[in-house]
C-alpha cells in the first residue's frame, strides 16, 4: 500500500499519523478499488478469493474467510461454536465491547479473567479457577497488537476441552514464538476497519481457522443460502436452521449488497 497523501495536522514529534485527519491512501489503492468495481461479481468474486488465499498464506492458517467486519467474524465464531444460554466463556476484561457481542447476543455468561499488567493481555494464571462444567471457550484479545501467551492458554484449553477465540482486531501481522497470529487459536477474528493498522478502506474483517469444519460452516453462514447446496436444493439445511437466531447477513453492508444484486438482476431480466 503506498502512502502519497500529506497530512497537515500531525502533532510535533508524532511519527504515526492520526488516522482521522486525512487519507493515507494513494493512487495504487484507488486504482485497486476501481479495478474491483469493474469486476463482474462485486461481492463474491475472484479478487476476494485472491485476498483470502494471500491472507491464509501470510498467517499460515489453513483457511482465511473474509467478512464484513471483525464484529461479524466474532458473531460467526460464537455461532459455529454453538454457544448458547447457559454456557460460560472466560474472557479478557481489557477489550472493546465487540469481543463480547457474539456472546451477549446468544445469552452466554461471560466470566472475566484478569490481565497481566505488563502486557494488558489475559493472564493465563487467572483462567483455571474460573472453569466450571459449563465453560465452553476462552476469548482473548491482542491488545494494541501484542499477542497473548498462546502456548499457556492453548494448553489450558486443550486440557479442559475448550475452544479458543482470538480477537485479533489490532493484530494482523503480529507473531508469537515464530508463528503469526491467525494460526494460534481455534478461531481468529481480524478487523480491517479504516482505523486499524491494515484497512480495506472502510469496513472489513477476516476469520482464520485451521479447522475444516468451522471453515465450511462459516463459508455457508456468511452468504446464507446463496452458496449452500443443501439450502438451494431443499431449503432444509442443518447449518442454516441452527443459524436463524443470529442472521449475520443482516448487517447494513450485506443488505445493501444483496439489494443491489437483486436490482441488478431484475434490471437484467426485465430489460
Ligand atoms: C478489540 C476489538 N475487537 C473488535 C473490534 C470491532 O472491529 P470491526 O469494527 O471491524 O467490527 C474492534 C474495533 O475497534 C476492536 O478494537
Amino acid at each position: 500500500m503506498t502512502s502519497t497523501a500529506t497530512v497537515s495536522e500531525t502533532a510535533p514529534g508524532m511519527e504515526v499519523r492520526y488516522a482521522g485527519k486525512g487519507s493515507e491512501f494513494g493512487m495504487e489503492d484507488i486504482e485497486a478499488i476501481v479495478h474491483a468495481l469493474q469486476q463482474d461479481t462485486l461481492a463474491y468474486g475472484p479478487l476476494r478469493d485472491r485476498f483470502e488465499a494471500a491472507f491464509a498464506a501470510y498467517t499460515g492458517a489453513r483457511h482465511a474467510l473474509s467478512t464484513t467486519s471483525c464484529t461479524t467474524a466474532l458473531l460467526l465464531a460464537a455461532q459455529v461454536l454453538r454457544l448458547r444460554a447457559g454456557d460460560e466463556v472466560i474472557m479478557t476484561p481489557q477489550t472493546f465491547w465487540a469481543t463480547a457481542v457474539g456472546l451477549i447476543s446468544r445469552g452466554v455468561t461471560i466470566k472475566f479473567g484478569d490481565i497481566d499488567p505488563g502486557t494488558l493481555t489475559l493472564d493465563p494464571a487467572t483462567i483455571e479457577a474460573r472453569i466450571t462444567p459449563r465453560t465452553k471457550a476462552i476469548y482473548v484479545m491482542d491488545y494494541g497488537g501484542l499477542p497473548n501467551d498462546m502456548d499457556a492458554i492453548m494448553a489450558i484449553a486443550r486440557a479442559h476441552g475448550l475452544a479458543v477465540v482470538e480477537d485479533a482486531a489490532h493484530a494482523p501481522g503480529a507473531a508469537y514464538r515464530g508463528r503469526r497470529v491467525g494460526n494460534l487459536a481455534d478461531l481468529t477474528c481480524f478487523s480491517f476497519h479504516s482505523l486499524k493498522n491494515m484497512s480495506t478502506m472502510g469496513e472489513g474483517g477476516m476469520l482464520t481457522t485451521n479447522d475444516d469444519r468451522y471453515a465450511d460452516e462459516v463459508r455457508k453462514l456468511r452468504s446464507m443460502p446463496r452458496s449452500c447446496a443443501p439450502c438451494r436444493a431443499s431449503r432444509r439445511c442443518s447449518v442454516h436452521i441452527s443459524a436463524r437466531p443470529t442472521n449475520t447477513t443482516t448487517t447494513p453492508r450485506a443488505l445493501t449488497t444483496s439489494t443491489r444484486w437483486r436490482s441488478r438482476r431484475s434490471a437484467t431480466t426485465s430489460g
